[in-house]
């Protein structure tokens, strides 16, 4: 008896749950290339700030804008310090022990509760039920100055332009003499909704958001699945509300960088709602990532189709879409020339003087991964080692040859306050 209430407290719990990578809002995907991608760009402005910070002996404080469950605080303490040796335990830039405070603001209740069940017994944690769309509410502006004024995952695209600028502002009197910000908005070019790519670049658009993605496939038809408008930008209408929020406020607003965030992966490319020609990529890539899981390289090949009048997002997607399959297709022929008997390459499939650096780089790196593990009898090396490795070195084609104008699912900028 004692065992059976054990095991329906655990089922009913939701953590005896079955795990995977492979789908839902945690996936491998987000976890492995985006937050991971997040994580690479913000690293310096990140570095900077620790260093700063530890000069003056003093901790850091975050605010999470739009947290959702505490969603921030793992991408932000998972930034890599600068360049971690292969020996040492620690990376990252916050150790706990550097934080001084994270506070998690969003309108969500049952989001919050969430939160709170994961991070509510830390007293370094609190959370606030505020609705950001006025700017900051006076509970906000009684907190103490932060360090990082974060969003992630679009939640800026949830605001008009001009909520936008005034809540950015509303940071800028907030914050001490200098801070980090950094926001998180939808492309306006995502190969995803190609469809909607004709709306006016001189009007505000917003797209009409279904989070169709986290339902399996057959069970979408019978779900009435709820949308929610979210605003599409390039990076020129980023830098509008930037330059009018520095002026609204009276600060300096330098920007770090601007990237483009899941440019193949993004949440609708698998659903095709708003372009029916998508590759359905996300799931071979999560499939990538998942330890004992091997996958078809072939479903990880990639048709881009054009849409006329739009040449110079056609050339780039053209040329993103030919590296990545030239990298897949290398990576099968390495995996057919490896003589696991003689640990060599029978032939070594040519790289092209003439490709891009980071191709050229993303397949030599390729060719020593399986000359150097693909003799391993034990682990399932191709699963374990080989596929992850293509995934990282996808995400670095992603993360080269990005140029953070607005083609991904997300464009996020990092930005520092002066005052
Ligand atoms: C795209 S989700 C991102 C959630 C989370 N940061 C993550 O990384 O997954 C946007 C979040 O913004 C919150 N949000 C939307 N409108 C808001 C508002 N007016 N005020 C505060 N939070 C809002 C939503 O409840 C949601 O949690």
């Amino acid at each position: 008896m004692a065992e059976e209430t054990a095991y329906t407290q655990a089922a009913t719990s939701g953590k005896y749950d079955k795990t995977s990578g492979l789908l839902r809002k945690y996936d491998n995907v987000r976890r492995f290339w985006e937050d991971q991608l997040t994580s690479t760009f913000l690293r310096p402005a990140l570095n900077k700030l620790v260093q700063r910070k530890s000069k003056l002996l003093k901790r850091i404080r975050v605010l999470d804008m739009g947290c959702g469950s505490g969603d921030g605080y793992d991408l932000i303490m998972g930034v890599n310090t600068k360049n971690p040796g292969i020996y040492d335990y620690t990376t990252a830039a916050i150790i706990p022990d550097m934080l001084n405070a994270y506070v998690g603001v969003d309108i969500n209740e049952d989001l919050l509760r969430q939160a709170n069940e994961c991070y509510g017994n830390n007293p370094k944690f609190s959370f606030l039920r505020e609705d950001l769309s006025n700017g900051f509410t006076s509970k906000i502006n009684a907190q103490d100055p932060f360090d990082l004024y974060f969003t992630s995952y679009g939640t800026l695209s949830h605001f008009h332009d001009q909520q936008c600028v005034r809540l950015i502002a509303d940071i800028c009197r907030h914050s001490s003499d200098q801070a980090i910000f950094v926001g998180d908005w939808l492309g306006r070019y995502s190969y995803e909704w190609q469809d909607l790519w004709d709306n006016p670049v001189d009007e505000e658009y917003f797209m009409n958001y279904r989070i169709s993605y986290i339902y399996p496939e057959a069970k979408q038809d019978h779900v009435d699945i709820a949308s929610f408008p979210l605003r599409l930008l390039t990076k020129n209408e980023i830098m509008k509300i930037i330059k009018q929020a520095a002026k609204e406020s009276g600060v300096q607003i330098k920007p770090v960088t601007l990237f483009d965030r899941s440019i193949f992966i993004g949440r609708h490319m698998d659903t095709g709602d708003y372009n029916v020609n998508c590759p359905r990529l996300r799931f071979p890539v999560n499939s990538l990532f998942e330890g004992y899981v091997r996958t078809d390289l072939e479903s990880l090949l990639v048709d881009y189709i054009p849409k006329s009048g739009f040449d110079h997002l056609n050339n780039f997607f053209e040329m993103l879409f030919m590296s990545w399959n030239t990298l897949v297709n290398h990576t099968i022929s390495l995996l057919g020339n490896y003589d696991v008997e003689k640990c060599a390459f029978g032939a070594i499939p040519e790289i092209l003087p003439f490709y891009p650096e980071p191709l050229k780089e993303a397949m030599e790196t390729m060719q020593r991964v399986v000359e150097g593990v693909g003799w391993v009898p034990w682990g399932d090396v191709r699963a374990n080692v080989i596929e992850p490795h293509l995934g990282y070195s996808l995400r670095k084609l992603e993360i080269d040859l990005q140029p953070g104008t607005g083609v991904g699912h997300g464009l996020v900028g990092v930005f520092e306050i002066r005052k």
